[in-house]
């Protein structure tokens, strides 16, 4: 059974997961508004991937005994300078999440909650994942900088992502 306290942790978490979600469904609205589908795809696919994490969270309380608690979720922006500022954002973001899942292993390791901890480690090779496909976006819009075929390029590159439903 889920402690309180862990309780309590794990559902401000599943609320940064939908928060994720969100701001990256806000990016594709952005790159879908200025002709980059490919790019609008990726941040589609990154919402709906961020959907699936809440919902592990979601379905791993439930099965501990807990409860989920929904809460507000905050607005994210909506406009960016540069597609490399939006990908720069999504490399900062992934890194604060990183932060916060390991924020959250520390408090099952300090309850030795060995569940919650093997659970969470699921997390914390996602997490290299996410920060390691944002990063390689981010070093190839700095490589293309003003250069309208590159970024054709890149665009339709991000166009060929897929998203599959993890097995869980
Ligand atoms: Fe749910 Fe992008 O981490």
């Amino acid at each position: 059974m889920l402690s309180s306290g862990m309780e309590k942790a794990i559902n401000a978490q599943i609320n940064a997961e939908y928060y994720s979600s969100y701001l990256y469904l806000a990016m594709s609205a952005h790159f879908a508004s200025g002709s980059l589908a490919g790019m609008a795809h990726w941040m589609r696919m990154q919402a709906q991937e961020e959907l699936f994490h809440g919902m592990k969270m979601y379905d791993f309380v439930h099965e501990r005994g807990g409860m989920v608690a929904l809460t507000a979720i905050a607005k994210p922006p909506a406009n960016w300078k540069t597609p490399l500022a939006v990908f720069s954002e999504v490399l900062k973001h992934e890194q604060k999440v990183t932060a916060l899942i390991n924020e959250l292993v520390n408090h099952a390791l300090d309850e030795r909650d060995h569940a919650t901890n093997i659970f969470l480690q699921w997390f914390v090779t996602e997490q290299v994942e996410e920060e390691a496909s944002a990063s390689a976006i981010v070093d190839k819009l700095k490589l293309i900088g003003n250069d309208a075929n590159g970024l054709f390029v890149l665009d339709q590159e991000l166009a060929q992502r897929v998203f599959t439903l993890p097995v869980a």
